[in-house]
C-alpha cells in the first residue's frame, strides 16, 4: 500500500496531456492500486493518474460512500462517446486542498475504456449523477484541464483560491462554453454541495 503524494494546482505536468497506455504491465497494476490507496486515504470521490506525478491515461473512481457501497472503478485510456445535457455543481480537485467553485458541466456521458486486465468496457452515467461529473472531471486531467477552466463565476472562482493560498485562475485556460451556460440557466440552478476532492 502506497498512499501517493498529490501534485498540487501551479506544477507544470497537471497541464500536460497524458500519454496513451500501450500495456499493462506491472507498473501499471501498482500505480492503478495506489491510486486507489491514495483515493480512499484523502476520502475522495476520483483520482487521476497525472495528480500523482504519473503523466498516462488512466483515472480511477470510487462514488460509494462508505465501506458497504464500494463501488471502484478503473479508466485506461478513456474516450468520451457521447455528452448531453448541462448541469452546474460545486466541485473541488484533491490537487486544490479545499477550495471548492461552482462548474459547468454535461448532464449525461457515456465513455469507453480498458479495465485493468485490459478488457474493453462501455459505461453510461445517470444524468446529473456523481459519477457523470467525476469522469468528466478525471478525463479533464488526462488532458491538462483543470475543474476552474469550468468556473461559472471567474471571480468566486478567485476569491478561493486565494484564500486556500493557490494561484489563481489562469485566464488562458478558461473555457468558452456559452452553449452549456445558457443550457444551464434554462434549468432552475442546482445546490448540490456534495462536493468532494476528485
Ligand atoms: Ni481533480
Amino acid at each position: 500500500m502506497t498512499v501517493k503524494k498529490i501534485v498540487k494546482y501551479g506544477t507544470p505536468s497537471l497541464r500536460e496531456k497524458s500519454k496513451e497506455v500501450h500495456k499493462i504491465s506491472k507498473k501499471v497494476q501498482i500505480l492503478v492500486d495506489d491510486l486507489y490507496d491514495t483515493l480512499y486515504t484523502l476520502n475522495g470521490v476520483g483520482l487521476a493518474a497525472p495528480q500523482v506525478g504519473e503523466n498516462l491515461r488512466i483515472f480511477v473512481i470510487d462514488v460509494g460512500t462508505d465501506p458497504k457501497t464500494m463501488n471502484p472503478i478503473t479508466f485506461i485510456n478513456p474516450k468520451i462517446l457521447k455528452r448531453e445535457g448541462a448541469v452546474n455543481s460545486y466541485e473541488g480537485c484533491l490537487s486544490f486542498p479545499n477550495a471548492y467553485t461552482n462548474v459547468r458541466r454535461y448532464k449525461y456521458v457515456k465513455v469507453k475504456a480498458l479495465d485493468i486486465k485490459g478488457r474493453p468496457f462501455i459505461l453510461e452515467a445517470d444524468e446529473g449523477s456523481l459519477l457523470a461529473r467525476a469522469i468528466q472531471h478525471e478525463f479533464d486531467h488526462l488532458d491538462g484541464i483543470l475543474f476552474i477552466d469550468h468556473c461559472r463565476n471567474r471571480f468566486e472562482a478567485d476569491k478561493i483560491l486565494t484564500e486556500k493560498g493557490l494561484n489563481p485562475v489562469d485566464a488562458d485556460y478558461l473555457l468558452d462554453e456559452k452553449e452549456l451556460e445558457e443550457e444551464i440557466l434554462k434549468n432552475p440552478p442546482e445546490t448540490d454541495s456534495s462536493a468532494k476532492g476528485e
